[in-house]
This record gives structure tokens, sequence and C-alpha cells, in this order.
């Protein structure tokens, strides 16, 4: 399970690189977007089950804490994100804003991703 989750991390990243020097507004855009949702779901749903298993639960320590504060983060500017490009696919003066939570929520899986490695350097 560690290769899915691994590979999912790479085309989740290949897509958010695409989403900012694509061309935007496409069919191709807004398919990648969403499967950036889809994708970041299912490695959620899989880290989950994997270490509750392994470790008879989930270890609520700070970088723990931490690493789940950014994520809900991101899936909430993730909804932000789609909803002002859905918007924006009529209403032009949406587009700066769909921006802006683009580039937040690019910055927020960086940290969330970032953190996820940290809770194995603490523990
Ligand atoms: C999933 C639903 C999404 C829809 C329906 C959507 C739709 C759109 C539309 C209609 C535009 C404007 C195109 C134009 O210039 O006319 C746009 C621009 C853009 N989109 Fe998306 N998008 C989605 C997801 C995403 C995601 C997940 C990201 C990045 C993480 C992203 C990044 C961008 C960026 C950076 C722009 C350019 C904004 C600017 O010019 O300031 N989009 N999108």
């Amino acid at each position: 399970m560690r290769y899915a989750v691994f590979g999912l991390l790479a085309v989740i990243t290949i897509f958010i690189i695409l989403q900012f020097i694509d061309k935007k507004g496409t069919r191709a855009h807004i398919t990648r977007g969403y499967l950036i949702g889809i994708f970041s779901l299912i490695i959620v749903i899989i880290n989950t089950v994997e270490f509750s298993i392994k470790r008879g639960g989930l270890v609520w320590d700070s970088p723990f804490i931490i690493h789940l504060l950014f994520g809900i983060t991101a899936f909430s500017l993730f909804t932000m994100t789609v909803i002002t490009g859905s918007v924006a696919r009529k209403e032009k003066s949406m587009v700066e804003d769909h921006g802006n939570k683009a580039r937040l929520l690019r910055g927020f899986l960086i940290l969330a991703v970032a953190t996820g490695v940290l809770i194995r350097l603490f523990r």
C-alpha cells in the first residue's frame, strides 16, 4: 500500500504543477482539479486505515496534530478552489479569487506533505 500512496502523491504533484503552467479553464484543467481532491482523499483513507491497524490506533502527538491541521486547511481550500473555479467558468471576475485560492491550496498541500514526513522523523 506504501507504493500506492507514493504513486498517487507523484501524480498529484504533477497535476498541481500542470494546473499552474498548462492552459486554464479547459476540460483537462477541470478533470485534473477534481482528481487532485479524489486522489488526496484516497491517500488519507489508506494512511488512516494502515496506520490504525499497524499501531493499534492513531498516535496523537504534536507532529500528527500539526499535519492534520494543515491537511484540514488544504481540504477546505480545495473546496473553495473548486467552487470559485466553477463560478469562474461563467463569471470572469472570479478568476483572480480562484487563482488566489489555488495558490494557497498549493502552499498548504506542501506544508501537509512536509509535516507528514516530519511525523516519521520525530518518532
Ligand atoms: C476542479 C475544479 C476547477 C475548475 C472548475 C476550474 C476552473 C478554472 C477556470 C474557469 C479558470 C479561468 C480560466 C480563464 O482564464 O478564463 C481557472 C484558472 C485557474 N485555475 Fe482552475 N479550476 C479548477 C481547479 C483548479 C485547481 C485544483 C487548481 C490548482 C491547485 C487550479 C488553478 C488555477 C489557476 C492557477 C488559474 C489561473 C488563475 C489566474 O489567472 O489568476 N484550478 N480555473
